[in-house]
């Protein structure tokens, strides 16, 4: 499985969104990452399906999937404007779901892809029914609600516990997605530990370089 880099634009600069998503598609990534936080499950609000729909246009022309991540108490409410909006990927959380494996199959019946998430404190343990019946996993690296926090390093041996969990499954083909705190530090570290998808925020949309050369500079580091 390639290594791929998923630019969460919840770090993206609000008044040029168009622009920063567009440039990010133009430096090659195949994913961009959207966070959608409730200030309910997470101490935080961001925004809801309205942003999806804004980029859908931007991505849909270079083949780019849409990666939802909902952040959100009750997401099965929600999950039908999401995949409206025009969402290629759901990402729920295990902490918000008691009927799971409906909310899973209720964002498959909608003809896209389903993942589950995972908060730093919730153990690999909690995936065990559910893992068949998923595309991918979200492995939390910071607790949510934040862009720019610091990267939980016990994260390493939780990808590669959950790596070898879906080895010994035959599960070779779910992507694991790696989210909070990644950079040019950790992102070779994560990719070995088994990490597909790199979601990076704050690495991507800042200062002290282009949208093109950060990506450019973590591509590198994972080459
Ligand atoms: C955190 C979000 C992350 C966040 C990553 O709640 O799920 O996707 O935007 O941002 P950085 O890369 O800045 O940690
Ligand atoms: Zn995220």
């Amino acid at each position: 499985m390639s290594i791929e880099i998923a630019p969460s634009i919840l770090a993206a600069d609000f008044a040029r969104l168009g622009e920063q998503v567009q440039e990010a598609v133009d430096a090659g990534i195949g994913y961009i990452h959207v966070d959608v936080m409730d200030g309910h499950f997470v101490p935080n609000l961001s925004f809801g399906a309205i942003i999806v729909k804004a980029v859908k246009p931007i991505t849909s022309a270079a083949g780019v999937v849409l990666d939802v991540h909902l952040m959100i108490e009750r997401p099965e409410a929600l999950i039908p404007d999401f995949i409206q909006a025009g969402a290629d990927n759901i990402t729920v959380h295990v902490e918000t779901c008691p009927h799971l494996h409906r909310t899973i199959h209720q964002i498959k019946e909608g003809g896209i892809r389903a993942g589950v998430a995972l908060n730093p404190a919730t153990s690999l343990s909690t995936l065990e029914e559910i893992l068949p019946e998923v595309d991918h996993v979200l492995v939390m690296s910071v607790n949510p609600g934040f862009g720019g926090q610091s990267y939980i390093p016990n994260s390493t041996q939780k990808l590669k516990k959950l790596r070898h969990m879906l080895h010994e499954r035959g599960l070779t083909n779910v992507e694991i997605e790696i989210d909070g705190g990644i950079s040019v530090e950790n992102a070779a570290e994560v990719a070995q530990a088994g990490a597909t998808i790199l979601v990076v925020g704050s690495e991507i949309f800042n200062n002290r370089g282009s949208i093109a050369e950060n990506i450019y500079t973590l591509r590198l580091a994972i080459t």
